[in-house]
């Protein structure tokens, strides 16, 4: 299948491959996985005090899609208060970086791993975690 330019800028140059200080309490760290193909993806958000997003990183094992999916997130995240992040939408995704339908689950694990990122944070921060069930 074709990849869409986009896809490929990202997939060639991702922005912000890394790691934060998982055991830091102004960082959220999301993991997840694709049940459709065992992709695994763990997203990283560090968070001031205002609740804004002032750094993201990730690491994904997976396809060029779920790759530039999480890439274009964390450019996405930077910037942002947390419950702004939190309507960040796979479909979102999958519009900027012209994926196909049977790329649209790399998006959802892009979804995912955001808000298990925030609810991480939210969490280690005494807040409460949020509903992210969303059925695609
Ligand atoms: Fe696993 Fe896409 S099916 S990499
Ligand atoms: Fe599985 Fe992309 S995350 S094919």
């Amino acid at each position: 299948m074709a990849y869409s330019e986009k896809v490929i800028d990202h997939y060639t140059h991702p922005r912000n491959v890394g790691t934060l200080d998982k055991s830091s309490t102004k960082v959220g760290t999301g993991l997840v996985g694709a049940p459709e193909c065992g992709d695994v993806m763990r997203l990283q958000i560090e968070v001031d005090e205002n609740h804004m997003i002032t750094d993201a990183k990730f690491k994904t094992f997976g396809c060029g899609s779920a790759i530039a999916s999480s890439s274009l997130a964390t450019e996405w995240l930077k910037g942002k208060s947390i419950d702004d992040a939190m309507k960040i939408d796979n479909m979102d995704i999958v519009e900027e970086l012209a994926l196909p339908p049977v790329k649209i689950h790399c998006s959802v694990l892009a979804e995912d791993a955001i808000k298990a990122a925030i609810n991480d944070y939210r969490v280690k921060n005494g807040l409460e975690a949020l509903e992210v069930a969303k059925s695609h």
